[in-house]
């Protein structure tokens, strides 16, 4: 399939999910206005790629004056983040079925981020596949500039060698600094865990915590 993401994503045949939690400001016209205003205030918080929305919903909660924002590319999780938001009344969660990159390139404002989370990423190993990697140099410096100055992007993952490769990418791009990393930062250790995050700590599976935070360029 070819061309633009939002292209794709605008004449996708399948509706969007019309559930109270979930808004398609690139489907649905009179979604715009409402991710934009929930977008306007701060803290805000972003989520990539949540899957099962353990550590989303649960940062929701225990953020009740922050807005939290998730992004998922799997219907069926955005769905379990809505069902989740509706029974615990989380009203300050919203969650969009779909590719980040494109909403935070056109619709997320400098600045206008606190946080960013990207817990067990996709690795793509295969050299056809690294577009799809969401670390990507563009992306990261995109990210940058959406996080206001002293704002933290939390990067977790069980693959090391893809550790070793992002916090490398991280510290080669201008403007981060690696402010903590493992259990022991204390902003780490309060975090929620991630689905993938209890699995691995039920398997025994070692994971690698990172937490970034944004200098001024
Ligand atoms: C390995 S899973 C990890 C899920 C969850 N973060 C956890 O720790 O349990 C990665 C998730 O990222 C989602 N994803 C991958 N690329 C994405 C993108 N560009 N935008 C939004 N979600 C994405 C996938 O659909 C998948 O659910």
């Amino acid at each position: 399939m070819g061309g633009r993401i939002e292209e794709r994503v605008r004449h996708a045949k399948v509706p969007p999910l019309d559930l109270p939690h979930v808004l398609a400001p690139f489907r649905r016209e009179a979604d715009r206005a409402p991710f934009l205003e929930f977008v306007a205030e701060r803290p805000l918080h972003l989520e990539i790629g949540f899957g099962r929305p353990h550590h989303l919903c649960d940062l929701a909660a225990q953020l009740p004056d922050a807005r939290v924002l998730g992004f998922e590319i799997r219907r069926q999780w955005v769905r379990a983040a809505d069902k989740r938001a509706t029974r615990e009344g989380l009203d300050n969660l919203r969650v969009v079925e779909g590719d980040v990159r494109p909403y935070v390139e056109q619709l997320l404002a400098p600045k206008s981020l606190d946080a960013v989370y990207i817990l067990f990423p996709d690795p793509w190993w295969k050299k056809r596949h690294h577009k799809r990697r969401v670390f990507q140099p563009e992306f990261i410096a995109m990210l940058h500039d959406r996080l206001v100055t002293g704002g933290m992007l939390i990067v977790k993952t069980d693959v090391e060698a893809y550790a070793d490769l992002i916090v490398d990418q991280l510290l080669d791009a201008e403007g981060w600094q690696l402010a903590g990393s493992s259990y022991a930062d204390p902003i780490i250790a309060s975090l929620p865990r991630s689905h993938r995050e209890k699995k691995c700590v039920e398997l025994g599976i070692p994971t690698h915590s990172f937490r970034f935070v944004t200098e001024a360029l």
